[in-house]
């Protein structure tokens, strides 16, 4: 199916079942770039952050939680308020147009090897050329003017009467700030982590990919802080060395080798000391951030063979980045796709920030000295991910047949389990054995309909569980669990329900 249609018909079920809405506020027509979560996927969403939250903690981060909006002061530090900018394109009725979106769609739209040109990176001369080499125009069919013009992404807001301030558009340097109290917690120990969950905000000009592309949303960042000579004595790497990760780097991308190549010379990834010896990576801590990036992905229930990690060339890093390697997606609906970047970014925070502040952001090292450590980052949000469990997962093959099917793996359902009497007679025991479980398990009860049909509900949005009370359990205390994806059915003690629910859970 066209990629359009099968977008189309996934935000209709997202709609529909209570997943997402928008572009919100609908009833005020609904600005571009923002979006509700309906109760179905807020509980996704949560889900997919517990998940995040669980992988981090259990590898030594500690969460923290810094201000949205930070004075001018902290985005001049940090580089964003010079650096954080898009190339924009007017057309002849001054309309403005994102120059490297404008480019994709057309090379999309029209069947061209997007991978044949230099987008990313790109000088403004460069992008121009493509524009005039390929005639490109505004979706309107106007005529575009040949000047670039930059804009930059933050959303800026007034504090008190004049205190100029911007929305912050990512955690992490929000997240640096405070890295002398980090320390002092920390007991002046490094290696040490952090990571931080909320939300940012970046003001795109004209946002068209759904909730790839969001005005306001909620990333998920890691730093890790460590002394530039720990990045290869690092402990922690002993672990993963033998790991394998779907690594493709940027020498293979530019020798036109394809992802699929990278199967039949590394046949389920290459093992990380490997890519280190061949200096795919530069540093045994770098590799285990990668490792630990791609453990969280597959953590969400994201398949393995969806997920690729693909390095940036040197034109494409973002400004305070020494190495970078973004972690890719496949969706049904838009194909490979970034949803997270691992990125080096050497000293460059904590200098810039005791520049700008005249404070110094310094650890002292075993010897005595003091230094800047360095940070890597892991950088992602967490609709994106919610996004691509809804299209990875959805499968309306069966639509025709009322039978929408939604395998979401169980640890991330966002209603596990639904309570159906197995007729309204029953309806009082079987709503006191809902409000039991209700204690333990976000649940549903469903009394409307044959049993059959309120199973098809469940499984069209990805119930793992549906517990059926009946005339026996009347009898025998027990009642029938069902499982979503086996179909097989087993008569469970209720007085055993609740403990054989959270081992299967
Ligand atoms: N902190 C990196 C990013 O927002 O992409």
């Amino acid at each position: 199916m066209e990629r359009a249609q099968q977008l189309k018909d996934l935000s209709s079920f997202m709609q529909d079942r209570g997943f997402v809405y928008g572009p919100s506020p609908e009833i005020y027509g609904g600005l571009a770039g923002f979006f509700d979560y309906g109760p179905l996927g807020k509980l996704l969403k949560n889900n997919v952050e517990a998940q995040i939250r669980k992988v981090f903690q259990k590898n030594g981060f500690f969460e923290v939680e810094c201000p949205t909006v930070m004075p001018r002061i902290v985005w001049e530090a940090s580089g964003h308020l010079g650096g954080f900018t898009d190339p924009l394109i007017k057309d002849a009725k001054g309309n403005s147009y994102r120059v490297d979106k404008l480019i994709e769609e057309h090379f999309l739209k029209n069947d061209l090897d997007f991978d044949s040109i230099k987008v990313d990176g790109a000088t403004d001369e460069e992008l121009l050329k493509i524009i005039a080499d390929y005639k490109i125009k505004a979706p309107s069919g106007e005529d575009l003017i040949p000047e670039i013009t930059k804009h930059n992404l933050m959303m800026k807001t007034t504090v008190g009467l004049d205190t100029e301030s911007y929305n912050r558009p990512e955690t992490a340097t929000t997240t640096y700030l405070p890295f002398l109290r980090y320390m002092n917690f920390f007991r002046d120990k490094l290696p040490n982590g952090v990571f931080q969950i909320g939300k940012a905000y970046r003001n795109e000009i004209s946002p068209r990919q759904y909730m790839l592309r969001m005005r306001e949303f909620t990333q998920a960042e890691a730093q890790l802080m460590l002394f530039a000579d720990q990045k290869n004595d690092f402990e922690k790497f002993e672990k993963v060395k033998d790991k394998k990760l779907p690594l493709w780097t940027a020498e293979m991308q530019e020798k036109g080798g394809s992802f699929i190549n990278l199967e039949a010379n590394f046949p389920g990834g290459v093992p990380l000391e490997k890519a280190l010896e061949k200096k795919w990576l530069k540093n045994k801590a770098y590799a285990w951030t990668l490792a630990l990036a791609y453990e969280v992905f597959i953590a969400m229930g994201i398949p393995q063979e969806r997920i690729r990690l693909r390095q940036h060339n040197k034109d494409e890093m973002a400004f305070y980045a020494d190495d970078a390697w973004d972690l890719e997606i496949n969706l049904n609906t838009f194909g490979w796709t970034e949803v997270c970047g691992i990125h080096d970014r050497n000293d460059y925070d904590l200098s810039t920030h005791s520049k700008h502040s005249k404070k110094d952001l310094v650890a002292m090292k075993e010897d005595g000295t003091k230094e800047i450590p360095h940070i890597l980052e892991i950088a992602f949000g967490t609709d994106r991910p919610t996004f691509a469990l809804l299209d990875i997962f959805y499968d309306e093959k069966e639509k025709d047949e009322g039978k929408t099917k939604f395998d979401l793996p169980y640890r991330v359902a966002p209603i596990p389990l639904a309570v159906l009497p197995l007729t309204n007679k029953l309806h009082e025991q079987a709503y006191e054995l809902y409000t039991q479980l209700q204690e333990d398990f976000i649940c549903q009860y469903d009394k409307s309909g044959s049993v059959g049909k309120r199973y098809l509900r469940a499984d069209s949005i990805g119930t793992p569980y549906c517990v059926t009370y009946d005339f026996d359990t009347l009898e025998d205390g027990c009642i029938t669990l069902r499982d979503r994806d086996t179909g097989n059915q087993e008569r469970v003690k209720i007085t055993e329900l609740k403990d054989r629910l959270k081992s299967l859970l």
